[in-house]
């Protein structure tokens, strides 16, 4: 019997979810220092230490795979279909025309990559080396959308070269005053000469998309997705957190979690004006509470920030996947009228987000509602 059609179709970050694909960290390895990143080892004293390279130790890798084989239980306990991709052999150099980097990274964080976009699966240029070819552990899915949904549209976005010219470099060195200097600018390690997005910075609301300007997705990249976007009907607005002087990927400062509700971060605000969109259609934006863990608490390689805290997974809007550290934004969501599931996935950290992160919805129920009439 032939499989039902429609297998792509994802609309926003919260309708009931019925397909998922969740990241392993088969073969991770340390991130590499490149021009659009700079790993830090921080050491107790304050200071910096080099960072490791190569493959990841495996009993660091087993408890990383232990929590997102716990992730899987779960959504499949509450009647998820759960994709994982395929790691490739990461540890060895790559080289392009244009660049060469001594290893990748890891297939740990599909929603940097990937992105549903109703019946659309885009997959992101990426800003990052390391990150290149992660496409690739996606792709036997992909095949698989591509060759039982006739529905399905398949997008490659436009790979940018990655050569030094593409970086900027002095991004650094800059000192904080200079950062506070140059907040509203929206200038970060990447120039605006090639098209550059990492498909974590964008936020889906039904017709809407929101994405963030930040160190890996440009003003290039945003002029791509509304060229690419708008004519399919969808409405593209990029948006600003001028206080995030390192920002990446949207999903630890904005979340939203159901029509009307957004959490966002209290170090984080919207630049000046920009949530009139939401709060002229009756959008409530709900600071989240301070992470249990402070920066300087977070795992030893892990380099994002404490807020991976509110890096949730949405199963409904009634049912949110949470940290099971992460007990006073529980409290919140409980309040709030969720049911929440606190998982264990710290251990994850490191490589390179939390629950958001580690997953890339493929299907939820639902059609392009449109939110902001
Ligand atoms: N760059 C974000 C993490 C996104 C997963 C942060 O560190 O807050």
């Amino acid at each position: 019997m032939s499989r039902p059609t429609n297998l792509v179709n994802s609309w926003n970050e919260w309708d009931p979810l019925r397909e998922i694909v969740v990241g392993v960290a088969d073969n991770a390895c340390f991130e590499p220092t490149e021009p659009g990143h700079r790993p830090q080892l921080r050491t107790p004293d304050g200071g910096s230490a080099p960072f490791p390279t190569g493959p990841k130790p495996a009993e660091m890798i087993e408890r990383a795979n232990e929590q997102l084989d716990g992730l899987v239980r779960l959504l499949e306990s509450q009647g998820v279909t759960v994709h994982r991709p395929v790691a490739p052999d990461l540890a060895s150099p790559l080289r392009t025309p244009d660049f060469q980097v001594e290893n990748q990274y890891c297939v740990v964080c599909p929603r940097d990559v990937m992105i549903t976009l109703g019946n659309e699966i885009i997959e992101a240029t990426m800003s990052r080396r390391a990150r290149y070819f992660e496409y690739q552990a996606y792709r036997k899915l992909v095949y698989s959308y591509w060759n039982n949904d006739p529905g399905m549209v398949w997008t490659v976005a436009p790979k940018p070269s990655m050569a030094d010219s593409m970086y900027r470099q002095e991004f650094w060195e800059w000192p904080l005053e200079e950062r506070h200097r140059r907040m509203h600018s929206s200038e970060f390690c990447v120039t605006q000469d090639e098209v550059v997005f990492d498909a974590a910075d964008i936020s889906r609301f039904g017709r809407d998309i929101v994405v963030q300007e930040s160190m890996t997705t440009n003003r290039s990249g945003i002029h791509w997705l509304k060229r690419h976007l708008e004519p399919r009907g969808f409405r593209v607005h990029p948006v600003h957190f001028p206080l995030d002087f390192f920002p990446s990927h949207i999903d630890c400062t904005f979340v939203p979690l159901r029509p009307g509700l957004v959490l966002t971060n209290p170090e984080r605000p919207l630049r000046e004006g920009e949530e009139q969109l939401f709060l002229r259609n009756g959008w409530e934006l709900v600071d989240v509470p301070q992470p249990t863990s402070t920066n300087d608490e977070m795992p030893k390689y892990c380099q994002s920030s404490k807020w991976l805290s509110m890096n949730v997974l949405s199963i409904s809007p009634t049912k949110v996947v949470c940290e099971e550290r992460e007990k006073p934004l529980q409290d919140l969501l409980d309040k709030l009228g969720f049911e929440v599931f606190p998982v264990p996935f710290r251990d994850v950290f490191e490589y390179g987000g939390s629950l958001h992160c580690a997953t890339w919805d493929v299907n939820r129920e639902g059609t392009a509602e449109d939110y902001f009439p």
